[in-house]
């Protein structure tokens, strides 16, 4: 478990928003967000009855109907909606609204088929706005902060959801989206943002890319960073807060969802993300069962949107693997960091391998490199991993086989496989632009 290690690196520069600052919604007690929580899931279910076709099939099927919903507990009774159903229903048939009502559209690639396409109400993009505005001031923003985002701007949820946070905030925006590093580098010189938000595999590009244009990355005008939309652990937060002297700080959502916002950590306590409860509801499950698990048991994220109109989405199957855990910086409650999603997870020789167990691993080992990848491949009917990481730039060549050998004993170990290490030089493998994909895939299906 990744996320366990507590407490995790001192705060250095953002600072906890005075109360007077807060939505009222973020100080709410458990009675007054519980009362807010049930009125809001009703009338959701009821929107998603009356309007969404493949809802009211689903509940019909299953002998539900809304009114039957009168504690938040009786949630469990109604079906899940994953992936598949908004396929199924590409583009528009889990809409809830009017297409003159829906004000935006996003989608999400999907490594296979269809997209999924998701929707927006005026409101909605209010709500989204109201979040992320929230997120940044809980990662230490402030109005007048310049905020540099180069999560992609597009289809993908994240360019476009920061802006619009960033400037309900009151900060001014830089939207700089994904790629041309070097203009990056440029850009964050002469505009001089006090934060950024970008995926954290991408913040190191940048920073190698400092370093290459011979600029210390420690002193760029960048205070905060808010890190999201793939798995990262605290390994990599004390490397990214080393190397930058910034706070690093994480953010979570999914589109089907709404997009980031959904949770955020808060720079005080850097302690998980605080889910944003008073509009997403959250439950864990058994992913094998699908049965609700105990509070602080680890399990698949679920999530019910409470107040979207366009697309209100019901119990939907994030497949993101954590537990959720009590409130300290706000009251809602905290998910743990993502161990890995449960399509993520590598099956080598029945063991389960989630690539954040690695990146733990591999940071700890002296001149090791942040960068790696696993390849997979099949000989026969035995699965092998191989990582293949890149020295530090500082480590000369002989030190690189007892590096190898100290991560190999250190997965078997930890993880309880056998990987084949290789270090390879630094700048040799590929770099994020945006979302990493960790995995090189190389077995016949
Ligand atoms: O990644 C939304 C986002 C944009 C979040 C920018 C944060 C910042 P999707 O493309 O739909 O949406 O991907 C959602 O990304 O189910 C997780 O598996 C993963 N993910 C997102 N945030 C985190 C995080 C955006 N903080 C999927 N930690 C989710 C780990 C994350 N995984």
């Amino acid at each position: 478990m990744t996320g366990t290690a507590r407490p995790t690196t001192p705060r250095r520069f953002g600072t906890a928003p005075p109360p007077a600052d807060l939505d009222p919604a973020e100080r709410f007690s458990a009675d007054e967000l519980a009362a807010v929580q049930l009125e809001r899931l009703r009338s959701t279910l009821r929107r998603a009855y009356d309007n969404v076709e493949a809802y009211r099939r689903r509940f019909d099927e299953a002998g539900v109907h809304p009114d039957d919903c009168r504690s938040l507990a009786d949630l469990a009774a109604f079906p899940f909606t994953t992936k598949r159903d908004l396929r199924d229903n590409y583009p528009f048939g889990m809409f809830a609204v009017p297409s003159e009502q829906v004000r935006r559209l996003h989608a999400s690639s999907g490594t296979t088929g269809k997209p999924t396409v998701v929707g927006y109400t005026d409101h909605d993009l209010q709500v989204w706005a109201q979040v992320v505005a929230r997120s940044i001031r809980a990662a230490g923003g402030r109005p007048g902060h310049k905020v540099h985002v180069s999560y992609g701007y597009g289809l993908f949820t994240g360019g476009l959801g920061a802006h619009y946070g960033a400037e309900r905030l009151g900060c001014t925006v830089i939207p700089a989206s994904g790629g041309m590093t070097a203009r990056q580098v440029q850009v964050i010189q002469d505009l001089r943002p006090d934060i950024i938000m970008v995926t954290p595999s991408y913040m190191l590009t940048l920073v190698d890319e400092f370093e290459r244009q011979g600029i210390d990355p420690r002193s760029t005008s960048l205070r905060i960073g808010i890190f999201g939309a793939e798995p990262w652990t605290e390994g990599m937060r004390a490397e990214i807060e080393e190397r930058l002297d910034i706070d690093a700080v994480d953010i979570y959502g999914l589109s089907e969802v709404m997009g980031p916002g959904v949770a955020m950590e808060c720079v005080e306590t850097k302690d998980g993300p605080h889910i944003w409860e008073d509009h997403f509801y959250p439950e864990i499950i058994d992913p094998i069962t699908g049965e609700v698990l105990p509070e602080g048991a680890e399990g698949e994220l679920v999530f019910t949107s409470l107040t979207k109109q366009a697309m209100p989405i019901i119990r939907y199957r994030t497949r993101d693997l954590t537990r959720l855990l009590p409130g300290t910086a706000r009251p809602m409650r905290r998910m743990d960091r993502i161990t890995g999603r449960s399509d993520d997870m590598i099956v080598l020789r029945g063991v389960n391998v989630y690539p954040t167990q690695i990146e733990e691993l591999v940071l700890r080992t002296d001149g090791m490199s942040p960068h790696f990848q696993l390849v997979l491949s099949r000989e026969g009917r035995m699965d092998r991993m191989a990582v293949r990481v890149e020295a530090r730039a500082d480590c000369p060549g002989v030190r690189r086989e007892p590096a190898a050998a100290e991560l190999t004993r250190a997965i078997k170990d930890a993880v309880g496989v056998t990987a084949e290490v290789t270090v390879v030089d630094p700048d040799t493998l590929e770099r994020s632009v945006g979302k990493l994909r960790r995995i090189v895939d190389r077995r016949d299906r």
